[in-house]
């Protein structure tokens, strides 16, 4: 999997999931094992990591009333444009000058969540990818993949959003399943870690999937 980088492209590493995976925590400690390495990290996070992208993730995760539905494209074009400005502001300038990017989320949960949990066609979702990210796609995706019951079981009650609130399991298990046949489909791309198992585990898998890469 070891890929050439001239010195002047950093990593573009990102972290996926279902709810509860352990995304934040374990991605924290990745960054830590890259500086460690030697490599100038930038963590960051979908949706937001930039001004506007934290103002569209206060809107779009927001509880709202019960009878308040959203329509599932439009929670694809608001996760779109803060990924828009995310790698335009962010990603992009940070790879050109090379640092390594550790992203909290980016394409895939669009596809995950938006394509196979609410039922946009894929096609459609990819379109909006492009538009996005003008072709930009990660140079590997750690998975942290676990049971549905068990993720949302781990939230605290303030973490909980909009998303774990207003779907139902059998929508969380369209993700899940979504996020695997991704991953099924770029086995060069993903690498599928246990999130399961205890977190000192799941950071050695993590940790060792990226020493594969960078080499
Ligand atoms: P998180 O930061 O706790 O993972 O919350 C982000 C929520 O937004 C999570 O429920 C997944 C959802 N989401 C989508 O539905 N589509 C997307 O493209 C992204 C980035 C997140």
């Amino acid at each position: 999997m070891t890929r050439l980088r001239t010195p002047t492209h950093g990593w573009f590493i990102t972290i996926e999931g279902p709810e509860g995976a352990g995304k934040t925590t374990q991605a924290v400690a990745l960054a830590r094992h890259l500086e460690r390495s030697g490599l100038d990290v930038h963590l960051t996070r979908e949706p937001g990591g930039t001004w506007l992208g934290e103002r569209i993730r206060e809107v779009i995760l927001a509880r709202t009333d019960a009878d308040a539905t959203t329509d599932p494209l439009t929670d694809a074009l608001l996760f779109s444009a803060a990924r828009r400005q995310l790698v335009s502001e962010v990603i992009r300038p940070a790879l050109a000058v090379g640092q390594t990017i550790l992203c909290v989320r980016f394409a895939d949960s669009t596809l995950a969540y938006q394509g196979y949990g609410a039922g946009i066609p894929l096609a459609q979702l990819r379109d909006l990818e492009r538009a996005a990210t003008d072709g930009l796609r990660p140079d590997l995706t750690i998975l942290l993949d676990l049971p549905i019951e068990d993720g949302l079981a781990r939230k605290a009650p303030e973490e909980v959003t909009r998303f774990e609130a207003e779907f139902d399991l059998a929508f969380h298990r369209r993700v899940r399943a979504g996020f695997l046949d991704l991953a099924e489909s770029e086995p060069d791309r993903f690498v599928v870690v246990d999130a399961s198992e205890p977190a000192e585990q799941v950071a050695a898998a993590a940790a060792a999937a990226l020493d594969r890469l960078i080499g």
